[in-house]
């Protein structure tokens, strides 16, 4: 199945299935009769357009401004064991369900050996973390163009759980902007997401460590730093998303309330007795997009 990056959310084109029609229409019948003359031409024609809208929307350049400024939900899968194989594949099973019921955007960041190991054309995937480096001799780094070329939409960098140095921020945010993908860099303070914001990446996540993987959400035991974030972000332009703790839909409306225009889980959903239910209950609540600053 192919990646159409950023294509979900409400009324997103992720349904328009252009391969399958193409394949449908003009593969099948026209291989065997192969007619000849100005009708062959115009079928031919006719195919070589619907390839290229193939193309387009299964290419990471398909990241409409309208789509970056709706609210989203990220899922950071980590290395947990339960998002790995057919487990995997049944988070983005569910991601797309509860994106498609909701209306919500849902992006899935996998384990990083497994980022293209599962695909959708409503849910993107991100990489957990990106370094400043290149195709080449580069033994062990996450080389942004090899995502891409991977169908990866973007990724999350600076998580707490694997730092950066500012420098290092600049020059991943600068690289991912460069290849059409999308940044999330992440702060653990205000004036942290501050100093990030700065540097110009799509989203900044305030994530307080001390909240990570708690169930007690940041949203509920830290209500002011996600105030002071979106202050702090706000002449940026940047957008802020939150996490830590998040595991029920109540948290994650309060977080819409405070400022935040997305947040980001992880053991919340994919460690959940239902995972698609938890997902799904956080999906339910996710600010609407005329929430969305400037609107
Ligand atoms: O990146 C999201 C993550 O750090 C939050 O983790 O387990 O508290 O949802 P968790």
């Amino acid at each position: 199945m192919a990646v159409c990056a950023w294509a979900g959310g409400s009324g997103g084109s992720g349904d328009v299935d252009c391969h399958d029609l193409s394949q449908m229409i003009f593969r099948t019948p026209f291989r065997a009769w192969r007619p000849r003359g100005m009708l062959y031409r115009r079928i031919l024609r006719v195919n070589h357009l619907f390839t290229r809208l193939r193309r387009g929307l299964h290419s990471n350049s398909y990241a409409p401004a309208r789509a970056r400024e709706e609210p989203m939900l990220v899922l950071n899968c980590k290395n947990y064991a339960e998002a790995t194989g057919s487990r995997l594949a049944r988070l983005y099973r569910a991601a797309e369900a509860s994106s498609r019921r909701h209306g919500a955007r849902i992006a899935i960041a996998p384990p990083p050996h497994l980022v293209s190991a599962a695909r959708s054309r409503r849910v993107a995937t991100l990489a957990q973390h990106a370094d400043d480096r290149g195709p080449g001799s580069t033994t062990g780094h996450v080389v942004p163009e090899l995502l891409r070329a991977a169908g990866v939409a973007g990724s999350i960098i600076n998580h707490s759980e694997h730092r950066l140095r500012p420098a290092e921020i600049r020059a991943v945010i600068g690289r991912l902007r460069s290849l059409g993908m999308s940044s999330i860099a992440c702060a653990r303070t205000a004036p942290e997401a501050a100093r990030i914001a700065a540097l110009g990446p799509d989203y900044v996540a305030i994530e307080p460590p001390s909240l990570i993987g708690s169930g007690t959400a940041i949203s509920r035991a830290r209500p002011g730093l996600i105030r002071d974030a979106a202050r702090a972000v706000s002449q940026s332009r940047s957008r802020l998303l939150c996490g830590a703790g998040i595991v029920s839909g109540e948290d994650v409306a309060r977080a819409g309330e405070l400022g935040a225009e997305g947040i980001l889980v992880a053991s919340g959903v994919v460690k959940a007795r239902s995972p698609a239910r938890a997902l799904d209950e956080l999906a339910s609540r996710m600010p609407r997009r005329r929430a969305v600053r400037g609107e």
